[in-house]
This record gives structure tokens, C-alpha cells and sequence, in this order.
């Protein structure tokens, strides 16, 4: 502990609860490899994914969000919450912040700060920093952070294969159960054109290969300088997480390792280890924001050998571009937080789609004129008790 003048900083802050949701349809990769004249296995070893889901109009970002943190949350939670992040690239409101309809579904005081952070898929990064932040100059309060979004690139697009849907919810708080954040970290920010979505447009725009060229450069632009200030000895990590727009990216992150530059067992470790950290979002496909955070969960949950003590690094980018590297050590007991049988039956639960099926729902669009719009509900299972209603004077309604 230590005393500052006015307030007690704790030392040990970082995420203390962790969950997701993604909507309960799917598309099969085969299938839209099949449909577009493409060999399956350039979509499932070439890009590394096999499943993504698909959000209907009423699983929107504040649904899956507010869906994402709701079992997760005590009352106790619900009271101590002072800041509420929701951190997206796919935004229901050029004004009003996404954290208010969902301080509102999650039934959380007034007595918060709630806002929207944007930066493609760094947003979250963003959050859980301030959130940490937050909470080291406001110990005994609590931080919700979610990051929740619907990766959009468009039908018979190179980028197709890449999207998906979905939210992961973390509470950062003092003394958290599952991983204590470091404070020092090294980020880069630096104004590219890899990826973007001008306000008009509801589908994203890349310059794919670009985009994997900054990625990569800024990664071992980071990896360099934490290796030059010695943050970073490979030895002492157990698993390096990456942004996983799809899994290939991260491998092709990982693998500027290989070749000799770290020790071959530090990298066979990390390997290992990254094989546990992408097995839920090959299923789920590209959530943007929260991409790396379902790496994190995905490795909690599959990974059997992590122990308490072991120090893991998060590699996250977002295009156009913000890049951050920083760590983080597991606690004791992280294991009991996890709910790795709703994870599973979430996943396992989805509704394939055929691709007429998968095209007619990410076609559909929610009306623009100011009139009324009553929608369907896609996901009547317990993981959704949150959806979007309708669209009534412009105005989204949530139940
Ligand atoms: N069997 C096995 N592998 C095959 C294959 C087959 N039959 N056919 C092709 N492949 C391999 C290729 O060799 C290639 O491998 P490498 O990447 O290792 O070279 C891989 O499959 C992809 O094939 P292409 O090079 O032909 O790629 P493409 O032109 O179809 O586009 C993409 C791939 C650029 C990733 C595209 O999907 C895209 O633009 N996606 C969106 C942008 C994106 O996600 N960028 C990532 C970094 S930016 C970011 O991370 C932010 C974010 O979330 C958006």
C-alpha cells in the first residue's frame, strides 16, 4: 500500500471478473468458402478461423454488452461500479454514449461516469488502462469496462471471411481474482490508413495487407523496446496474447519471435500457449475491441498448466493505429471466476446458418425514416435476457 496525501493507492489492480456473450447464430466457414469458390482450407488453415457468428438486428452492441456483464455482476458490484466504459467501433450514436442504455439494462446506480471510447480494436486496451487508472486513485471503487462489436467488411468481400460478433465484459477492481495489471506499459500511437469506416458507411473499409504490415511493425517495434528496458524477458512469460482479428494475424505476431530470437523454449511455451488463447475466437470470429480479451479468456478457460504467479503479455492493436504492449500476473484462485461449461454450451448452443440465411440476416438494416420498427427476438436462451426491441422516433428500445 501506498499513502498518497489525500487518497490510499492499492498497488494491485486488474481484471477481478471476466465474461462473454456472442449472438446464438453461426456461419460455417466451409459453407461461405463453398459459396464464394474458395478452398475451405484457405479460410481454415490460411486465415486460421472455422466458425463466425452472426448478430441479428435485436443483438446489437448494447445488448451483446449489456448481455456480456450481466451474470457476472453482484450487487455489491453494482454499487461500487463508479466508471462504466464501453469500448466499440460500431457505434448505435454519433452522441449519446452506448454505456448509458447500458447503465440503464444493468440497472447500475447514477452515481458513475459513463462513457464510449473509440479506437478501432484498441478501444478496450484503452478502457481497461483507465479503468486501472481509475481504480488506483479511487480504491473501493469498481470499473466496468465492456467491449462489444459487430465486425461488418461486407458480402463477397476479401474481408468476409474476417468478420464476426460479439462482447466480453471485465471488472477491474483492487486486489482483483484473476489478473493483477501492470502500471508501466509502451504504446505507440501513428496515423494509418489500414482500416476505417467513414460515419456514412455501416460496412469497414481495409487495405488488408497494409493493415497486417502495421500490426506486425508495431509489434516488434514495441517488442524491441520492451526487450531495450527489460520488460519483457522471455523466460519469465508464460503466454503472450495478441489482437485476434482472425487467428492467423496473431500467429504471424508470434512467429516474428521464432527463428532464434528468443530462446527455442520460450518460444515452443508461448506457442503452446497461443494454440489455447485462439480456440474461442476461431468459433466466434473477429469481435474487434474485444478480440484479445476473448484470447485471454479462451486461454484461461482451455489452458490446463497456467498456474497462479505466471506473468502474461497482451500485444493490442487497433488500425489506424494504436498499438500497446503490457502485462499482467495471474492471482491465486483465478480459476474459480471462470465458467467454462456456460462458455462451452453458449458456443455449442449457436444455430447454423445456411448462406441464404446468413445473407438475409446481415442485409438486414434497421429503418432510418423516423418510423416504427417491432423486431423478432433471435435469442431466448438465459445468456440474452437483454435485446433491442424496436426502433420508435429514431430512438433504439431496449427490453
Ligand atoms: N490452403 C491454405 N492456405 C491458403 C490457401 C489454401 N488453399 N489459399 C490461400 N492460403 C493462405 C495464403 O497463402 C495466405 O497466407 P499468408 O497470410 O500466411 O500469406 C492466407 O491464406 C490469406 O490469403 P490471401 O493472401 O490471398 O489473402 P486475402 O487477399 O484473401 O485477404 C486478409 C486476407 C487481408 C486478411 C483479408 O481477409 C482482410 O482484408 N481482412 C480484414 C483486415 C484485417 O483483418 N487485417 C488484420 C490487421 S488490422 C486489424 O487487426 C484490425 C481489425 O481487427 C480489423
Amino acid at each position: 500500500m501506498m499513502q498518497g496525501t489525500n487518497v490510499t493507492v492499492n498497488a494491485t489492480v486488474g481484471i477481478d471478473k471476466i465474461n462473454f456473450y456472442t449472438p446464438n447464430h453461426y456461419l460455417d466457414l466451409v459453407d461461405l468458402a463453398q459459396a464464394r469458390g474458395v478452398d475451405p482450407n484457405k479460410f481454415l488453415i490460411g486465415i486460421g478461423q472455422s466458425k463466425m457468428s452472426v448478430a441479428a438486428l435485436d443483438q446489437d452492441i448494447v445488448a451483446m454488452a449489456a448481455n456480456a456483464a450481466e451474470p457476472m455482476l453482484s450487487a455489491d458490484d453494482r454499487q461500487k461500479i463508479g466508471l462504466l466504459i464501453v469500448a466499440t467501433e460500431s457505434s448505435i450514436d454519433q452522441s449519446k454514449a452506448a454505456a448509458l442504455f447500458v447503465q440503464d439494462l444493468l440497472e447500475l446506480t447514477g452515481n458513475l461516469r459513463a462513457i464510449e471510447i473509440k479506437e478501432a480494436c484498441y478501444g478496450a486496451t484503452a478502457g481497461i488502462q483507465l479503468a486501472c487508472d481509475y481504480v488506483r486513485s479511487h480504491p473501493g471503487r469498481k470499473a466496468l469496462v465492456i467491449a462489444s462489436d459487430i465486425a461488418r467488411y461486407g458480402l463477397d468481400t476479401p474481408g468476409e471471411v474476417t468478420q464476426g460478433a460479439g462482447a466480453v465484459a471485465m471488472l477491474v477492481a483492487s486486489d482483483p481474482a484473476i489478473l493483477a495489471i501492470e502500471p508501466e506499459s509502451l504504446y505507440e500511437s501513428r496515423s494509418t490508413g489500414d482500416f476505417w469506416r467513414p460515419n456514412y458507411s455501416t460496412l469497414a473499409f481495409a487495405r488488408g495487407k497494409f493493415s497486417e504490415e502495421v500490426y506486425i511493425g508495431m509489434f516488434e517495434e514495441l517488442w524491441a523496446k520492451a526487450q531495450d528496458q527489460e520488460m519483457a524477458n522471455p523466460e519469465h512469460l508464460q503466454a503472450l496474447l495478441f489482437h485476434i482479428p482472425f487467428s492467423k494475424m496473431g500467429r504471424k505476431g508470434l512467429r516474428t519471435l521464432g527463428g532464434g530470437k528468443i530462446a527455442e523454449a520460450d518460444y515452443v511455451r508461448l506457442t503452446e500457449r497461443f494454440e489455447q488463447s485462439i480456440v474461442y475466437g476461431k468459433e466466434v470470429g473477429n469481435i474487434y475491441t474485444g478480440s484479445i480479451y476473448l484470447a485471454l479468456l479462451s486461454l484461461l478457460e482451455n489452458d490446463e498448466s497456467l498456474r497462479a504467479g505466471d506473468r502474461i503479455g497482451f500485444y493490442s492493436y487497433g488500425s489506424g493505429s494504436v498499438a500497446e504492449l503490457y502485462f499482467g500476473t495471474l492471482q491465486p484462485n483465478y480459476r474459480q471466476r471462470l465458467d467454462v461449461q456456460a462458455h462451452r454450451t453458449l458456443l455449442d448452443n449457436r444455430e447454423r446458418l445456411d448462406m441464404r440465411e446468413y445473407e438475409a440476416m446481415f442485409s438486414a438494416a434497421l429503418v432510418t425514416d423516423g418510423s416504427e420498427q417491432d423486431l423478432g427476438r433471435s435469442d431466448h436462451s438465459v445468456a440474452a435476457p437483454h435485446y433491442l426491441a424496436g426502433v420508435k422516433n429514431h430512438e433504439r428500445q431496449y427490453r
